[in-house]
């Protein structure tokens, strides 16, 4: 353990081990504090991370979950009174407007440019933390979109506050595959890579090269060939007498006594024979290799957790902790990573059964509306059909979707139903690899557009989002078509 968490201490740059220093030792001199975090998987994972080292501590505490940080959302945690604010997975991007707080941010977003100018003057005045201290591998020449997630960010404080809170190293883990920093080569890269090797030293994580798709602890075998989408496996997807069929020819028992048999309930030569089936399969139909070879990557299970529970498999977990914290219950998330597993994890599956339910009608009503193609960008506006909250994952999965155009990010609107003076309207935005290795950068586009039309917006290169007056979509559409496209030209 110990000769892990130095592996990882001198794998990071200094500096952002200096700022995860500093932040820690602002938490420990606070008389209390206000955890404040985003309502995502991985902001709940980062919240849960943060509540533990606190209570370590015997520092009191209380979290509070945000869709966004915006100016109401500020001057809420503003009223809280003297204590320390502690940020994660969110504030980089509000970092300007924070000055005055005492607070420290352990977060993943590109920070605003006064941010970037707040460090400076944070590792200037280290002793009284005028401007907010910092934790952002942005900062230090590190990718937030793939390298590093808020959850990281935050376990980097963990640790620097007490080497033995390496322990929490799995709770990173989700954070970071529940930001899909897993997807571009398949398995946990840049940072997040090394705190996986302690979430694998500390007995927590067991890292396979394994089946890629969802639900290998919880669906049953055909379900999970069913709902396949990377890669879409032509004429099974979607087909389930088909999935069904292709299981049997291949001599898979479906069943157990009663129950549906899961991936995870099959010996290792059955994965073997259905891999090479589905290899075959798609290598038959003439698929590129690098498609046939996203079948494939590293899965990471807790090994401590029961089987056949959506808490075994980090994926499956992140996607529960969505479902709590997309749907106004991040504090049910928390209590799950926490260790609460009785009544929080009943309620947190109730929560998953209505996530899905939301998500399968979500997607409908997208389809249903139509996507529109602009010279650069594509998009739909959901209106009041789809709750602000869901309509990125919405977003994501429409441009994942069999037969998508995926040579342009897709940009979703939903009502915004936060109380405002102004009507609002939420944007979310999902690119690909390939559009950000060519220069597209959503997070600059969505926060420099939105702030041009006194709204906000940001987040990574690859998944941003925004929120700005309902009367403009046409105008935000226009220039985010011209931004986008002088980004990919450039
Ligand atoms: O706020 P936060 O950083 O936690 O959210 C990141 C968002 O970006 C998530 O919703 C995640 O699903 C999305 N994302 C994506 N594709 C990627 C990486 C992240 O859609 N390759
Ligand atoms: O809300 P959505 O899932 O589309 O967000 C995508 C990414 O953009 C997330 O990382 C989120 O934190 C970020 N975002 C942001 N500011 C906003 C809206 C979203 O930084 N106003
Ligand atoms: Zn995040």
């Amino acid at each position: 353990m110990k000769e892990a968490v130095s592996k990882l201490v001198s794998s990071i740059p200094d500096g952002l081990w200096r700022d995860a220093e500093a932040a820690a030792a602002a938490v420990r001199r606070a008389p209390t504090v206000v955890v404040a975090t985003h309502i995502d998987a991985d902001g709940i994972a980062a919240a849960s991370i943060a509540k533990l080292v606190l209570e370590r501590m015997g520092i009191s505490h209380d979290v509070q979950f945000f869709k966004k940080l915006d100016d109401a959302a500020i001057a809420s945690l503003k009223s809280e009174g003297s204590g320390l604010v502690w940020f994660t997975d969110l504030g980089s991007g509000s970092a300007s407007k924070l000055e005055g707080f005492t607070a420290v941010i352990s977060d993943h977003h590109v920070p605003d440019a006064g941010g970037r100018n707040a460090r400076t003057k944070a590792q200037a005045l280290l002793s009284d933390f005028s401007a907010p201290c910092q934790v952002n591998p942005h900062m230090h020449g590190i990718s937030g979109a793939s390298d590093l997630s808020g959850a990281g960010a935050t376990f980097l404080v963990a640790i620097a506050a007490d080497e033995r809170n390496a322990d929490l190293a799995a709770l990173a883990v989700l954070g970071s595959v529940g930001d899909l920093q897993d997807q571009k080569t398949r398995r946990l890269e840049g940072i997040n890579r090394d705190i996986l090797s302690l979430a694998v030293a500390s007995g927590f994580v067991e890292a396979e090269e394994d089946i890629r798709y969802f639900g290998r602890e919880t669906r049953p075998l055909f379900k999970m060939l069913q709902y396949s989408s990377d890669p879409f496996l032509p004429g099974i997807t979607g087909n389930e007498q088909e999935c069904i069929s292709f299981l049997l020819s291949l001599g898979i028992e479906l069943k157990e006594g009663d129950a549906w048999r899961t991936w995870a309930m099959l010996s290792s030569d059955e994965k073997a024979k259905i891999i090479t089936a589905l290899r075959d399969h798609l290598s038959m139909r003439r698929r590129k290799q690098e498609t046939i070879d996203r079948l494939t990557g590293e899965a990471y299970v807790l090994t401590r957790e029961e089987p056949g529970t959506p808490v075994r498999d980090v994926k499956e977990f992140a996607t529960l902790l969505n479902a709590c914290g997309r749907h106004r219950r991040g504090d049910v998330g928390l209590s799950i990573c926490v260790g609460d597993r009785g009544p929080a994890l009943s309620e947190g599956y109730a929560l998953l059964k209505d996530h899905r339910y939301a998500l399968r009608k979500a997607l409908e009503s997208a389809k249903n509306r139509g996507i529109t193609r602009m010279k650069h960008i594509q998009f739909f506006d959901a209106e009041d059909d789809i709750e602000e909250t869901i309509v990125g994952t919405i977003a994501g999965m429409l441009l994942g979707g069999s037969g998508s155009d995926r040579t342009a990010p897709m940009v979703a609107f939903a009502d915004s139903m936060e109380p405002s003076d102004v009507p609002m309207v939420k944007v979310s935005s999902r690119g690909t690899q390939e559009l950000v290795a060519r220069g597209m950068d959503l997070s600059e586009a969505m926060r420099t557009i939105a702030g041009r039309m006194g709204g906000v917006g940001g987040g990574h290169n690859i998944a941003a989002g925004a929120t700005i007056p309902s009367d403009r979509k046409d105008e935000f559409l226009g220039l985010l078509d011209e931004m986008v496209g002088s980004q990919l030209s450039r």
